[in-house]
């Protein structure tokens, strides 16, 4: 069983110690180690060019039109059971390197694509790496220099949403500059470093051991608060129910047709696949009137970049 951790710190920085004492953990329970950071690699951002979405959707297999580390970092990821990332906290959230992970995971990586090109390549199209359908498990912890950190556990639970992976820990480090030194917090790296190669371990089985959160789904902090009365969206599985308050404690429910729709199931996964299919015809539609036309070249010829157009 092999435990892989990522750093998104400086090197020998906080991060890259948390890491460090994770792998500690794992290794005595008796993982295999790898550790990356994440800054030593050389990965570009997704453009959003939907090359990925449209080669798996026609049986061309899982492909990225860029040329960077990605492709190997993937095969590091994929080669272990478990992973651990310990990512700084940059303005309350992940940082914009970890985003550029997410980003590149998602849709391309989604689940649900893999599943699909999986049933396309039985017909005849390009089969994709079997391990993408490996069930795997993950745990995050996030360092911060101060407090502000209310949305990074919902940016970690995001990333773990996209390939299905079972999150067992995911927790915030605040005012933690110069963790190292702090023996509470080292003792809670290799605590989670124990738990995800336990869970490695039998995958199946695998509980999350984490805070048990607000939404009584996935565990999220965060919500979005509409205008409609107690109306609230869980900003992390999409569930949309009513914040009430219980006993003077702040409770998240929702109708049982709700979980159908949560982002984190394949469920929900296929209907937010559908939707997608159904407004991608009717903005094709579109795009071919000639109203469409004239409005671009409208655009074109009424400013360009003052850069030189790539
Ligand atoms: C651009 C930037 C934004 C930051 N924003 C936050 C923040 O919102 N909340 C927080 O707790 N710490 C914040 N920090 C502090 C970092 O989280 C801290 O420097 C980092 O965890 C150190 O990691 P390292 O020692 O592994 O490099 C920020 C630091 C930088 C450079």
């Amino acid at each position: 069983m092999k435990i892989l951790a990522i750093s998104g710190g400086t090197k020998n920085g906080g991060n890259d110690a948390m890491c460090k004492e994770a792998l500690k953990g794992a290794k005595e329970q008796g993982a295999e180690i790898e550790f990356i950071r994440l800054l030593d690699l050389n990965i570009k951002p997704c453009t959003g060019c939907t090359a990925c979405v449209q080669a798996i959707q026609s049986g061309r297999g899982n492909m990225c039109v860029l040329k960077d580390d990605f492709d190997w970092l993937l095969d590091r990821i994929f080669d272990a059971d478990g992973i651990i990332y310990s990512i700084p906290i940059f303005e309350k959230g992940a940082t914009g390197s970890f985003r550029t992970i997410m980003d590149r995971f998602g849709p391309r990586m989604d689940r649900g694509h893999q599943i699909l090109a999986t049933e396309l390549a039985k017909k005849g199209g390009k089969p994709v790496d079997p391990r993408f359908l490996q069930d795997k498990v993950v745990s995050f912890m996030a360092v911060g220099g101060s407090e502000w950190c209310t949305s990074v556990q919902c940016d970690f639970g995001i990333h773990a949403l996209t390939p299905m992976w079972k999150i067992i820990n995911n927790e915030v480090f605040s005012w933690s500059l110069g963790i190292a030194a702090d023996d509470e917090k080292i003792a809670r790296a290799h605590e989670i470093g124990a738990n995800i190669a336990k869970a490695a371990a039998n995958i199946e089985n695998a509980e999350y051991k984490g805070d048990k959160g607000v939404c009584p789904h996935c565990h999220c902090r965060n919500f979005y608060i509409t205008s409609e009365n107690t109306k609230a969206i869980c900003c992390l599985c999409g569930i949309e129910g009513n914040i009430v308050i219980v006993d003077n404690q702040v409770r998240f429910e929702f109708p049982e047709e709700q979980l159908a729709h949560a982002h984190d199931t394949m469920e929900g996964k296929f209907i937010h696949a559908n939707d997608i299919k159904v407004n991608t015809a009717r903005a094709l539609e579109k795009m071919k009137t000639d109203a469409f036309k004239k409005r671009l070249e409208e655009y074109k010829a009424f400013i360009t970049s003052s850069l030189p157009e790539k």
